[in-house]
């Protein structure tokens, strides 16, 4: 997909604050954004100086790297700037030597099943009832109760 002119990605400084409402956005709880974000590299996505979206890349093991978070503002939703940040986020995977990226979802996340698929990502296992168990308040999307963790992964070396 050709880049976006108007949008710029680039890798948040340690010293720069996380957009934390963006966040938010790709993971309701703050408590598991905590556990991840401190030591992922955060990409983010600006038009100008306004962060519309984020991506958040953490080492699992040293050579497996998981998407951990990826959100784009709503008012920016639908023009490529998800698919420019995943694509963007692999190239990093691929630079820092990550054999394999991992990605999940919840089974009501239908266009992020969609998107993470056309991205290359391929569907390994769920985990079931990871959303009842490790969040507080019931989760709908798409009218459909989200109540399982649907993994996906991708190789990154031929
Ligand atoms: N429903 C249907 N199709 C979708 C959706 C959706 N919710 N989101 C993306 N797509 C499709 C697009 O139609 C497009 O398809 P096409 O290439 O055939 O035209 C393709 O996916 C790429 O879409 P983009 O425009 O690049 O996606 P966008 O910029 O909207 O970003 C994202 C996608 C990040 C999922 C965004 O919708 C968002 O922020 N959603 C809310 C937060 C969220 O759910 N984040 C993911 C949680 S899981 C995790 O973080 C690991």
């Amino acid at each position: 997909m050709k880049p976006r002119d108007d949008v710029t990605l680039r890798l948040l400084d340690p010293a720069e604050t996380p957009p934390t409402a963006l966040l938010l956005l790709g993971d309701e709880s703050e408590t598991m954004i905590g556990k991840y974000v401190s030591n992922a590299d955060i990409l983010i996505a600006e038009n100008g100086s306004v962060i519309i979206g984020v991506c958040a890349i953490a080492e699992n093991t040293p050579t497996t790297g998981e998407i951990k978070n990826i959100a784009v503002a709503e008012d920016h939703q639908g023009r490529g700037i998800g698919m420019q940040l995943l694509q963007h986020a692999i190239m990093l995977a691929r630079q820092k030597g990550y054999v394999t990226l991992e990605i999940a979802t919840g089974n009501s996340g239908i266009g992020q099943l969609y998107l993470y698929q056309k991205a290359g990502f391929e569907m390994t296992g769920i985990d079931r009832n990871y959303f009842v168990e490790n969040y507080p308040i019931p989760i709908v999307e798409n009218g459909i109760p989200c109540k399982h963790r649907v993994r996906l992964k991708m190789d990154l070396v031929p």
